[in-house]
């Protein structure tokens, strides 16, 4: 099954600290100044950027982008398409406009890149919202919504659901709120335009709905009806996307001659916490005998509409937020989240604009396991060294060539009082064989980098 990764409703891990060695950092042709304090990009991640798989017509992530892009612009041709935002953000873009307490996990330099204390690497695409609303507010825009596609990065584990980039679609609607309620009209209107068209989609959904309040307020401001159509007109659009999506997914298989196919898909909405949206969900869909979190959304908050210039209680809107690379392992059946990023053309030359074809793997080259054992410096605790930041010496050193990295074993020994963890690397390349000699080179270095940063003893 795959790991959910941290969705910013949930909480865990505190603040730790990680060297750096530039002055500064050059991301997509610009500089920026490092500082000892807050800086931890890495030049393997930078090295990242700008790669736009989103954008590549026949990449997997790009050809569920456009597919959505299109089933929600078939229905009232309402939304905007940015895909082209870089990935160097503010901290206040990135959380304070959107209302992360101070304290937040995500904010954690264990869980974000940060360039200096003032800008980061995107880690969510919601971070481009205040701006886009804004461009609807001055009518720069005449859509009353928009998606925003891009890169996102995340300091994270690593193993084959898990790479520091990975890719995010964001949909917003935004109505304004008349005096004569023209906008109820309106509402009601696509409303019925979304629900005749999912009732045209040759996949049917069976929704099991959690729309109780009770622990998922509604905002003061918005009155019931409004928030009822809101949400209403929230969640038949995921749902098109979703039935779209896997339409397309069922229409290869029939191809393919799978024998045992779903009739209908299974879906259920569940109630959420996000820092910006309020009430806010989650929907997970049924496939292959395991719930699949696919995407979070809500209201938004009154709070970032203001932020984006909207006058108090002028507008309502409704915001999602999409994980497009776990989407895209699963339904084109990708095994390890690596290929995404291979120039390897047996994996590109097996993909066609608009279709969702299950890939067959040309090739599984063999892994090689070293462990790594050591003693934590004394007066030291597990706690003061993340396993991020132990999978960052890893990625740093050996790059695509690591398939795994897992933390199998950690112990205090009783009469020395001393601790030891023990890391398990699987070092394995997608596109070709590794040697003995090149994995104990990788391997060497990562022990030399393990000693240098944590000043650990190896066992
Ligand atoms: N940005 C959230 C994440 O990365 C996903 C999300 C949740 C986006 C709710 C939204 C939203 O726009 O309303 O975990």
């Amino acid at each position: 099954m795959l790991k959910p990764r941290l969705v910013y409703s949930t909480w865990k891990g505190s603040i730790r600290l990680y060297g750096v060695t530039s002055k500064t950092v050059k991301i997509c042709g610009k500089c920026y100044g490092a500082d000892d304090k807050m800086t931890n990009v890495t030049q393997s991640i930078i090295d990242l950027t700008g790669r736009s798989l989103h954008l590549q017509k026949c990449h997997p992530v790009g050809i569920l982008r456009e597919a959505i892009e299109t089933r929600l612009n078939s229905t009232d041709n309402a939304f905007k398409s940015y895909n082209k935002f870089e990935p160097v953000v503010s901290v206040y873009d990135n959380f304070d406009s959107l209302g992360f307490p101070i304290n937040h996990p995500g904010r954690s330099k264990s869980d974000t890149y940060y360039i200096n204390s003032d800008t980061l690497l995107r880690t969510h695409t919601s971070a481009h919202e205040t701006e886009c609303f804004s461009q609807i507010h001055q009518a720069k825009e005449t859509k009353p919504g928009f998606l925003i596609s891009a890169d996102v990065y995340r300091r994270d584990e690593i193993d084959r659901t898990h790479y520091p980039v990975f890719h995010q679609m964001e949909g917003c609607r935004v109505w304004k709120r008349g005096l004569q309620n023209e906008h109820i009209d309106q509402l009601q209107k696509s409303l019925a335009i979304l629900q005749s068209q999912l009732a045209q989609q040759k996949t049917k959904i069976v929704i099991e709905d959690d729309d109780s309040i009770e622990g998922n307020p509604a905002q003061a401001y918005m009155s019931d009806i409004e928030v009822n159509l809101c949400s209403q007109h929230l969640k038949r659009s995921v749902e098109l996307v979703i039935s779209e999506i896997f339409e397309k997914k069922l229409e290869s298989m029939r191809r393919e001659g799978t024998l045992k196919l779903p009739s209908e898909l299974k879906c259920r909405w569940i109630k959420a916490y996000f820092p910006w949206t309020a009430p806010s969900w989650e929907i997970e869909v049924w496939w292959q005998g395991d719930w699949l979190e696919l995407c979070g959304c809500g209201i938004v908050q009154q709070e970032v509409l203001k932020r984006a210039g909207f006058e108090p209680n002028s507008t309502i809107s409704w915001a999602f937020g999409l994980g497009l690379d776990r989407l895209a392992m699963l339904l084109f059946e990708i095994p390890d989240i690596r290929l995404f990023w291979t120039q390897d053309e047996r994996f590109h030359n097996q993909f066609q604009r608009g279709v969702i074809d299950s890939f067959r793997p040309y090739s599984k080259y063999p892994g090689s396991t070293r462990d790594v054992a050591f003693w934590l410096p004394p007066g030291k605790n597990f706690d003061d060294i993340h396993t991020n930041d132990v999978m960052e010496i890893v990625r740093n050193v050996a790059g695509d060539l690591v398939e795994n990295v897992k933390l199998v074993d950690q112990f205090t020994h009783p009469k020395k009082d001393k601790k030891s963890q023990c890391y398990r690397i699987n070092y394995q390349s997608m596109d070709r064989n590794l040697t003995n000699s090149e994995v104990n080179e990788l391997q060497k270095e990562v022990v030399k980098q393990l000693i240098n940063e944590f000043d650990v003893e190896i066992r």
